[in-house]
């Protein structure tokens, strides 16, 4: 077979696609971080709600970014089928707040990992998002929080952990605080990591 030597020299590019729900500061930080590299790319951005500040922030960076209902995500062949098209190598779930469809995880086994924003098993499960992990996380006086990125299977925030790193709470700090000292480690870690699942076979 003839090869142009375009082809021969440029490796393909991972494909990552990210689900989010709300702001988006984790998806903008994955994009930027991913702009430049030889590894991998952000191919699509998805959300469930058309209104999530996530899809601007994606726009912005011109990258794809669609939305979708709560009826095609309960019936999600259409969904499944975008995904397909944009032939993922990795979905990443970045404040994606719903349960993710069995459906889609079941077609792309151990390819959908999630950012959790606590050291699970500790204040996981339905309803554990967000604030919410917070305001608990200072009610029960915790000296230490952190985050968990893992791989997601059909039960919440129960899937293989693949990386955690944890943070210190002072007796003062607030629901606030701790978010932003959490937001700080997702920044930082989560490109890195989904850097490493997409080139080290053995994560
Ligand atoms: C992040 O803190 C993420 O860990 C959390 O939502 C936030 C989204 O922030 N995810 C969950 O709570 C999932 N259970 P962002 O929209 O600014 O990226």
């Amino acid at each position: 077979m003839i090869t142009s030597a375009s082809t021969q020299s440029k490796p393909m590019k991972k494909r990552i696609v990210i689900f989010a729900s709300g702001n988006g500061t984790n998806t903008q930080n994955i994009i930027k971080y991913f702009q430049n590299s030889k590894h991998a790319q952000v191919v699509c951005v998805l959300s469930n709600n058309k209104n999530a500040k996530v899809l601007a922030r994606s726009l912005d960076l011109n990258i794809e970014a669609l939305s979708f209902t709560k009826a095609e995500m309960l019936a999600p062949q259409g969904l499944l089928s975008l995904l397909n098209n944009r032939k993922p190598d990795l979905l990443v779930l970045a404040g994606f707040l719903l349960k993710f469809p069995e459906i889609i995880i079941d077609a792309y086994p151990n390819k959908v990992i999630n950012i959790h924003p606590a050291l699970l098993p500790k204040y996981g499960g339905k309803g554990m998002y967000g604030h919410h992990v917070h305001k608990a996380v200072v009610e029960n006086k915790e000296t230490h929080s952190g985050i968990t990125i893992h791989y997601v299977n059909n039960h919440y925030d129960q899937g293989k952990v693949i990386f955690q790193k944890k943070t210190t709470i002072a007796p003062q700090d607030t629901p606030q605080d701790v978010a932003q000292k959490v937001q700080l480690l997702e920044h930082q870690w989560l490109p890195k990591v989904i850097e490493d699942v997409l080139t080290k076979p053995s994560l």
